[in-house]
């Protein structure tokens, strides 16, 4: 049977093509479960997972969870909002008390770049990276370009903006690696202050003019405004980054061509997407939703078999 390269999901500069394609037809299949009248198989029966999140979450938490239970894994559930992180506890007290529990997984998010990794090589444990800060979200990465994939029926020759606040975005980051890693062009667009500065050692184009980048796409992943992560004003007020950044039908109806509008939500509506585009035709925004319960019981079932990964110290 083919396998990963990997055996946790730390990001996705970590994987190799090969293992995006496995998942993604890993994922064909599950896609196909999911859509019977009975949605489950046996796969996971003998695994427990653990949801270990310490920031927010509504789309990755229930999808990750729905992935677990559909695959028969037993599975428990941990806000740090409700438990001993804050009387003091350490992350790896934390998970070191979980998976004395019997727990063979971990699914983390993390407001600390880099804590997966640093967790993948304390436990013997696989570890999953449901985001860490602004450094990478790589099965949202996997979910958006398996609906790429899905919609144009192949990667080649489609172009792809990313569009918004690519600074504080690990959504965007994770998919630059992704869609390079599968070949896809690459244009990131949105204020001067929102595009990091080392954005052009990634191998992407760059365009500030919000226009430009519509007429050159085939398909805009618009991001989310992180207005949490932002110490400082990168723009003048949310008003005006909806004027010339926002997208609209009045202005996909003036660029005139077929554009797939995808968001990894949250949506700001009315700020980086309007609901008359939100809500449309053009919109996959809630295929990739469906998609990411493929894709997660794709990365879960693959990583699985790979049980007792042992530290990677
Ligand atoms: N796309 C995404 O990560 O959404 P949540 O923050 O709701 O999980």
């Amino acid at each position: 049977m083919a396998e990963l390269s990997v055996n946790h999901l730390l990001g996705i500069r970590e994987l190799t093509k090969n293992d995006i394609e496995l998942i993604f037809e890993t994922a064909d299949y599950f896609k196909e479960v999911i859509n019977r009248p009975i949605k489950k198989v046996p796969s996971l029966r003998d695994i427990t997972i653990a949801n270990v999140f310490f920031e927010n979450s509504t789309r990755t938490r229930i999808s990750f969870e729905l992935a677990e239970k559909r695959l028969s894994a037993d599975v428990v559930n941990f806000s740090s909002s409700a438990s001993s992180v804050k009387k003091g506890e350490t992350l790896l007290d934390t998970i070191n008390n979980i998976l004395a529990m019997k727990v063979d997984m971990i699914v983390m998010r993390h407001s600390s770049p880099g804590s997966p990794h640093f967790l993948a090589k304390h436990i013997n444990a696989n570890v999953i990276n449901a985001g860490d800060g602004t450094h990478e979200h790589p099965t949202q990465a996997l979910l958006d370009c398996y609906s790429i994939r899905e919609r144009k029926g192949s990667f080649k020759n489609v172009k792809v903006a990313i569009i918004g606040d690519i600074l504080h975005s690990r959504v965007a980051l994770s998919n630059i690696f992704a869609l390079k890693k599968l070949g896809v062009e690459i244009m990131v667009s949105g204020p001067n202050t929102l595009i990091p500065k080392y954005i052009h050692e990634l191998g992407v184009l760059v365009e500030l003019d919000l226009k430009k980048a519509l007429r050159w796409c085939d398909v805009a992943n618009v991001l989310r405004i992180q207005l949490e992560r932002q110490q400082v004003k990168y723009f003048p007020s949310l008003r005006e980054y909806a004027l010339y950044f926002g997208i609209n039908k009045k202005l996909l109806d003036e660029i005139g061509k077929p554009i797939i509008i995808m968001h990894p939500g949250p949506i700001n509506r009315g700020v980086e997407l309007n609901s008359d585009v939100a809500d449309s035709e053009a919109s996959i925004i809630l295929d990739q939703v469906e998609n990411g319960v493929a894709v997660r019981m794709a990365v879960l079932y693959l990583l699985a078999s790979k049980k007792n990964p042992g530290t990677s110290k």
